[in-house]
């Protein structure tokens, strides 16, 4: 019996003995791991779901050895990788499907005004295309020793997509919390995954989705922008809050979730967004030196060091490009940058590691790619 299928076993052994949710979720991270970092996916499927946005269901490419997808936690994102031009980058998405089937994944993407992969993957890809794409990975969701049962989720737009992972989770069995998701869109026709939103709000016990619409009035749904009015009747049934959308959302429900004294221990964001706008437009000397190669490129003071990288072709690590996974942490050996964050990237900064994802060049540098 190969490893990983012997860690299936034991895992499903434990599971039948404990219920412990702590148990099978460590078991799931072990089982993942035993997957490559790279995986060959086909698009077997493109569903539209609104004038914007389309659901890619991916499955394993057999011809390039890929038999089976790691499992995943409800949350959890996948990155997918491309060469566009001479440039190498990659781009988080969430999983929407449930991870009770993964016999296929799906991702769920918005178009985004000059966004690069998101586009592409919306005008280009059709199916029988294969993509590359990381193992599944990511924090964000319900964790059953941290949370409590009664699960508030916060949603914009695209933002509803790890949350639809959870509900059918939670319809599934495979969690087990109650989830009421707000979830603000402009119109009707905005409305992601429309008809399972209903289909579950109709049969699941657990799980409640309540939407409104910011810029139109329509029957059955709440009007205008999440508030406190809104959230008001609901508020002390829950314990924790998730939020996951854009910028302006987390901005103005961190001003409401205040007035309701809700503990900031209590609310966990997906992020998949730098907050941090440079303003000056400089231009430095990159040199970046690998395992048997060295490149010295341009970096503008306005862009990251990674997105530098990436524009010049050099395939730098990267997953969340946000600065939480870790994955393109590198030593600086020389020069000076800003890294967006807080202690923790201090310290990072104070032993000559970064994360290039949210650093900015602010003099020349020589950076080290474990590469
Ligand atoms: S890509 Fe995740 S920390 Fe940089």
């Amino acid at each position: 019996m190969d490893k990983i299928e012997h860690l299936r076993e034991e895992r499903k052994n434990i599971a039948k003995t404990y219920s412990s949710k702590k148990i099978k979720d460590t078991y799931i991270d072990e089982v993942t791991k035993e997957y490559k970092d790279v995986l060959y996916v086909k698009v077997k499927k493109i569903i539209e779901e609104t004038n914007d946005t389309k659901s890619f269901i991916l499955v394993p490419d057999i011809e390039k050895g890929i038999k089976e997808l790691p499992p995943f936690k409800a949350g959890q994102y996948i990155s997918v990788r491309m060469f566009i031009d001479k440039s190498y980058t990659t781009r988080a998405y969430s999983l929407s499907s449930s991870p009770g089937d993964t016999s296929k994944y799906r991702i769920t993407i918005k178009r985004v005004p000059n966004g690069l992969v998101s586009n592409i993957m919306l005008d280009e890809v059709k199916v029988g295309d294969g993509l590359t794409i990381s193992r599944p990975t990511g924090d964000f969701g319900y964790n059953s020793i941290r949370d409590e049962e009664n699960v508030l989720g916060i949603a914009g737009g695209s933002g509803i997509t790890p949350f639809m992972s959870l509900a059918l989770a939670i319809n599934e069995g495979i969690e087990n919390c109650n989830l009421t998701v707000f979830y603000s869109v402009k119109t009707e026709e905005d409305i992601i995954f429309k008809s399972e939103i209903e289909h579950l709000n109709k049969h699941s016990k657990k799980v409640k989705f309540i939407i409104t619409l910011t810029r139109e009035e329509k029957k059955g749904y709440l009007n205008g922008h999440i508030d406190k009015k809104m959230l008001e009747p609901y508020i002390k049934e829950f314990n924790t809050v998730l939020m996951c959308g854009p910028k302006t959302l987390y901005k103005s429900m961190n001003e409401v979730l205040g007035e309701f004294n809700i503990p900031r221990k209590s609310v966990h964001y997906e992020n998949f967004f730098v907050d941090f706008e440079p303003n000056d437009n400089k231009t430095y000397e990159l040199k970046v030196i690998m395992k048997n190669d060295f490149k010295v490129i341009k970096c503008k003071s306005n862009e990251t060091l990674l997105v530098a990288m990436e524009n010049a072709g050099i395939k730098a690590p990267s997953l969340c490009r946000v600065g939480i996974c870790g994955y393109c942490r590198s030593v600086i050996l020389e020069g000076k940058i800003k890294m967006v964050g807080g202690n923790m990237e201090k310290a990072l900064l104070e032993n000559d590691y970064i994360h290039p994802c949210i650093s900015y060049p602010e003099s020349n540098i020589v950076l080290r790619l474990d590469i």
